[in-house]
């Protein structure tokens, strides 16, 4: 792996999850199971294949101790877990503020607590953005075609294909292409923040701070093809939509997506050994995997 990647990461999992309600009032959204895995899983898994190793988890008040039960300092994952807590939803930028002295005047990637991502050649693609963003300066954003783009922030092209503007769930979309929860940005991305005013909706938008980034002519948007999957789980139905695809392709193909054991151990970051001196074996389907892979 380069050693000019983006070295720090962000896992946003706060938020109320009113939408999956009454599954999320004692419960934080990324904290269900998302088939054989809670959902956070999947989201650090992402930055693990960036080649991120320093991750800030930012939860709600409520729940930080239960993130911190799951995970750890980050140890049995051959990372570095620290926390913290976002008092209320006021949106997605506020990372970069409650982030601050994690960052550190450095690049940084953040990913929605939500948002999994599967398909052929990922790990490139992340450390392509990575590597940009670092080397270049800038912001490197994703797109995906959607069939409902007014739930998300929108890309605009020109008619020479350029991206003319980001708006954050327009009524009438100039597009089918949605802003992912997976953003890479260099290491002005706490300034800009800092001068992001709440909108309509009372929050600091990410879309803000992107068109930031555009003005400035310093925003990239890669699209992800339509062999790539971006699965939602914000509702009752997506939620158990992304379970099956998850089952399905595990099956199928007898991997695991988004093993965190494994990704450390792949990565070198984690010997067999290690994995089997840190791990707390339950008799499924998951740690069996696991014992497989370090017999
Ligand atoms: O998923 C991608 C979309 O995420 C982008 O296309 C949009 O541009 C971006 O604004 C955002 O859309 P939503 O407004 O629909 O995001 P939502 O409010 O559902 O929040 C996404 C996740 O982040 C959710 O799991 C809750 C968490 N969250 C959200 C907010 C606003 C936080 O942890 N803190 C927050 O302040």
């Amino acid at each position: 792996m380069h050693n000019n990647l983006v070295k720090k990461g962000i896992v946003l999992a706060g938020g109320c999850g009113s939408r999956l309600y009454p599954s999320t009032i004692a419960v934080s959204k990324q904290l269900l199971p998302v088939y054989d895995k809670p959902m956070i899983y999947y989201p650090i898994s992402t930055l693990m294949l960036s080649g991120i190793k320093d991750i800030l988890i930012i939860t709600s008040p409520s729940d930080a101790d239960n993130f911190k039960r799951l995970l750890g300092d980050g140890s049995r994952f051959g990372v570095k877990f620290s926390y913290a807590i976002q008092p209320s939803a006021d949106g997605l930028a506020q990372a970069f503020i409650i982030g601050e002295e994690f960052i550190n005047n450095e690049p940084v990637a953040l990913i929605l607590g939500d948002n999994i991502f599967y398909g052929q050649s990922f790990s490139k693609m992340l450390q392509e953005a990575s590597l940009n963003v670092s080397t270049n300066s800038g912001a490197t954003v994703f797109a995906y075609k959607v069939k409902n783009p007014q739930r998300f922030g929108v890309v605009q092209f020109d008619k020479n294909n350029r991206v003319k503007s980001i708006v954050e769930k327009p009524k009438v979309p100039k597009s089918d292409y949605a802003i992912t929860g997976l953003y890479f940005y260099d290491e002005n991305v706490c300034k800009y923040a800092k001068t992001l005013k709440p909108s309509k909706r009372g929050e600091l938008e990410i879309t803000d701070l992107n068109n930031i980034y555009l003005k400035k002519k310093k925003l990239d948007v890669k699209l992800f093809g339509r062999g790539f999957s971006w699965l939602d789980t914000g509702t009752f139905e997506s939620l158990m939509q992304a379970g099956a695809y998850i089952k399905t392709i595990e099956d199928n193909q007898g991997i695991k997506i988004a093993c965190l054991e494994e990704i450390a151990y792949n990565l070198g970051y984690l010997t067999k050994e290690e994995i089997e001196k840190n791990i707390v074996f339950a008799n499924n389907d998951y740690y069996s995997y696991i014992l497989n892979l370090i017999k």
